[in-house]
């Protein structure tokens, strides 16, 4: 069984890249499913219902998301009966922080959780929250979302859980990392990058994202355009294998 799993899709024009191509990249990647982080959909920040509904016409089963989840607040309306998985590790927020699917018989868990390390997020202990889940879900295969910015902390989940989970996915830098590899038996990568413009400071019009780093003041910046860059991995379940994805759609 192979699963692509798409790194954060950022902006309406990523998002129809994915939505027009989809059908050839599975056909051609061999893929029965596509999973993707969908935080940065809707201008770059959290994700409306149009653009949930349009994702789930495009064959990606389950979206999780990350520090964005409710950045737009129509999500609040849609979320709980929705296939958006949002950080377990979230205190009491709407919507659920895994989802179980069944695929041809063989149950498949997809968990989300949010690092604490630099992310200025309030939320639980990302390793007791997959333990417990750990401990009350049963299912055949384990998918782990980590959304998370530092490296040590993506690597710390991972060997804490090397063996328990059959992969741990960093997300939430939008720079894909080339450290895809087998931990014990779990399929890691520190980051699957982003699905976004290519030509961007991650995912974000470059001069305005510069101004804000040279002038020290705030300024709101929005998604590039161009051309777009899909980035993610395929994971190949039964055979336990990990392998990098990466494309460019010239916009
Ligand atoms: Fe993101
Ligand atoms: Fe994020």
């Amino acid at each position: 069984m192979k699963i692509l799993y798409l790194g954060d899709i950022v902006g309406d024009d990523a998002l129809k890249v994915i939505a027009s191509n989809i059908d050839e990249i599975k056909k051609r990647l061999k893929v029965n499913l596509v999973f993707a982080n969908a935080e940065n959909v809707c201008g770059g920040k959290g994700l409306n219902k149009e653009e949930y509904l349009t994702i789930m016409k495009s064959k990606i089963s389950v979206v999780t998301m990350g520090n964005h989840t409710f950045s737009k607040k129509e999500i609040y309306s849609f979320i709980e009966d929705s296939n958006i998985v949002r950080p377990a590790n979230l205190y009491n927020a709407p919507g659920k922080g895994y989802l179980s699917l069944n695929y041809n018989g063989k149950i498949i868990t997809i968990i989300s959780l949010l690092g604490r390390v630099f992310t200025n997020s309030l939320v639980d202990c990302p390793f007791q929250t997959l333990n417990k889940i750990l401990d009350n879900v049963k299912s055949d295969y384990y998918i782990v979302d980590f959304h998370a910015e530092a490296t040590s902390e993506k690597l710390a989940l991972v060997y804490a859980f090397k063996d328990r989970v059959n992969a741990i996915l960093g997300t939430h830098t939008h720079v894909q990392t080339a450290d895809e590899q087998k931990i014990g038996k779990t399929l890691y990568i520190t980051d699957l990058g982003m699905c976004g413009p290519k030509n961007s400071i991650i995912g974000d019009d470059i001069n305005s994202i510069i101004s804000r780093f040279t002038s020290g003041i705030y300024i709101p910046s929005k998604v590039a355009s161009g051309d777009i860059m899909l980035n993610g991995v395929v994971l190949d379940l039964l055979n336990n294998k990990i392998e990098r994805y990466m494309e460019v759609f010239h916009g």
